[in-house]
């Protein structure tokens, strides 16, 4: 097998004396569909903040492209090409949309970044001078992507971008991430959304109160024992 892209080791985060994640490990493949899901408070977003660099954990290491990253400030991370968006978008709201981009592009962006297409992308164009209070909800998440995508990573981190959206919005929010991950993105997509999560990813892994309780192909995950505990216990 080829060296993972991003390889977490033994992952222990700690706050206070309540443990939110435990010895967790998991490793994806450049190109690949990671999907991670879990019941609310399993640890998923602590994990993305760990592999982000927003959280130092206490324990273990993370790996990116070879290198150990473990050590790194969150915009070095950005630098090397790890993108997340926010579970509640952070959008500058005083900005337009393509000020919006500006900021990632600039400070961030391994190669230049063409704003005015990425927005095109997402089917954001027209909105290119608008504010983000202007927006609606779906927008909003489109926006949030794009802001990760401005910096030209290799590795997207998709922290809930469907909740909140209808059964079409997810399925248009699906076909954004899947031609993402057509033109070569790894993306990480950290999902309460089962139906989504099992349509976009090749590979799931489970977080149940902070420790990894399963690691395989969505058919598998879905039969899985321990996984549907875990779920019906939430
Ligand atoms: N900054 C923090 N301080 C204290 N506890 C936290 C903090 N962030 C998360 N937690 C706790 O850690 C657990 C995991 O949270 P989180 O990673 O957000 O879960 P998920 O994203 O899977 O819903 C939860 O019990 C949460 O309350
Ligand atoms: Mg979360």
């Amino acid at each position: 097998m080829t060296e993972p892209l991003l390889c977490v080791e033994n992952l222990t985060k700690r706050f206070g004396g309540f443990v939110a994640l435990t010895d967790v490990s998991l490793a994806i493949a450049e190109g690949e569909r990671l999907g991670v899901i879990g019941p609310n408070g399993a640890g998923k977003s602590t994990l993305v903040n760990c592999i982000s660099g927003l959280l130092r954990p206490e324990a273990g290491r993370v790996y990116f492209a070879g290198g150990d990253i473990t050590a790194l400030p969150a915009y070095r991370r950005a630098r090397l090409g790890i993108a997340r968006s926010f579970q509640i978008p952070r959008p500058f709201r005083s900005m337009t949309l393509e000020q919006n981009l500006a900021i990632p592009r600039d400070y961030a962006a391994r190669e230049p970044t063409d704003a005015d297409a990425l927005l095109a992308q997402l089917g954001l164009g027209p909105k290119r001078g608008a504010l983000p209070g202007t927006l609606t909800q779906i927008e909003l998440r489109k926006l949030e992507l794009a802001r990760a995508l401005a910096a030209r990573p290799r590795l997207v981190i998709a922290d809930e971008v469907m909740a909140g959206l209808s059964h079409a919005e997810i399925d248009e929010m699906l076909t954004v991430l899947l031609a993402l991950n057509k033109s070569g993105i790894t993306i990480l997509m950290i999902e309460h959304i089962m139906r989504a999560v099992m349509r976009f990813s090749q590979r799931v892994v489970v977080l149940d109160a902070g420790r990894k309780i399963a690691d395989g192909a969505p058919a598998d995950i879905l039969a899985d024992k321990e996984v549907e505990r875990a779920y019906l216990g939430a």
